[in-house]
């Protein structure tokens, strides 16, 4: 991993996506670039706007979607108080970002890919797929709520191979989860490599139909943190005997620590 560090920087500026409503709940956020030696796509930040004060203690985790030259951005969807706050943040306002945290995902140059990704799981991936040395064998299948307009789904079909499924009613999330069973069998019989990252009734449904196929795959969990440094237990997730940590931490595993990235047959998302 990454040595992480803990940093104040400056927003460049906060775009939303793909207003709904007249309120926009997508934004990438981008920020002056970090002094990081290294990140890899999978891995998170812990961030705290300064203005938080001791409104809000916590910072929250986000996934790092890409690191320039010249920025570091950072897609998120508001849905409660912490990413509200965040949305309202202007350019010049300072953050203090802790990273670049967790594990990451596997990268088999030559090996067929396939990303699974729903709504906001899309994230993680933008990174993926621009830092892949060959994106010709990456496929991405998005599921997703809002239109959309609202998720960079463009800024990752312009390097890699896409299909969007937009859940509307039953029986299109019925479509969506038989495609990718289809899809998980297909790539497990050719020995390729699934990563998926979403909400967790999604990574349940893909960890199901990956050990059903015996397909080779990693989720990448979206567990609420407090610390995002193992120090609170406030993130841990359910081990199976496959994980290295199963007898030595009764079963559980901290997923800022020892994630968020983890092979499907290593969690026991039933109990999460
Ligand atoms: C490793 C990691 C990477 C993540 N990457 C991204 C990302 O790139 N973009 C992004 O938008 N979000 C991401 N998340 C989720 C994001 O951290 C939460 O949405 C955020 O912390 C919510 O803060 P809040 O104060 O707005 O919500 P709260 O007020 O704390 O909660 C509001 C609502 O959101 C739900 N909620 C809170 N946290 C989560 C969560 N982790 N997963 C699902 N529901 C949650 C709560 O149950 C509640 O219903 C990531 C989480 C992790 C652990
Ligand atoms: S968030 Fe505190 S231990 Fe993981």
């Amino acid at each position: 991993m990454s040595e992480e560090q803990c940093t104040e920087l400056k927003v460049l500026d906060n775009v939303p996506f793909g207003q709904v409503s007249g309120d926009a709940q997508f934004f990438a956020l981008r920020l002056e670039k970090p002094q990081w030696k290294d990140w890899k796509p999978g891995q998170f930040v812990m961030i705290r706007p300064r203005g938080w004060a001791f409104d809000m203690l916590w910072a929250r985790p986000f996934s790092i979607c890409r690191v320039s030259s010249r920025d570091l951005v950072l897609f998120f969807q508001a849905v409660g108080r912490g990413t509200r706050r965040l949305a309202e943040l202007k350019a010049g306002d300072s953050v203090v970002v802790w990273g670049p945290l967790g594990n990451s995902f596997a990268v088999e140059p030559d090996t067929s890919t396939l990303l699974l990704a729903g709504g906001i799981g899309i994230a993680p991936f933008i990174g993926y797929a621009h830092a892949h040395p060959k994106p010709w064998n990456l496929w991405m299948e998005f599921g997703h709520r809002m239109p959309l307009g609202c998720y960079p789904f463009e800024s990752i079909n312009e390097k890699i191979m896409a299909d969007n499924y937009l859940e509307e009613c039953p029986e299109d999330l019925q479509k969506f989860i038989a495609r990718l069973e289809k899809r998980i069998a297909e790539y497990a019989e050719r020995d390729g490599l699934v990563l998926a990252c979403g909400p967790t009734p999604f990574l349940h449904t893909v960890q199901q139909f990956a050990l059903k196929h015996g397909a080779r795959c990693q989720l990448s969990l979206e567990t609420r943190m407090a610390c995002g440094v193992g120090g609170c237990l406030g993130c841990v997730t359910s081990t199976t005997d496959k994980h290295h940590l199963h007898e030595t931490q009764a079963g559980k595993a901290q997923v800022c620590n020892n994630g968020p990235v983890f092979w499907a047959d290593e969690i026991d998302l039933t109990k999460a």
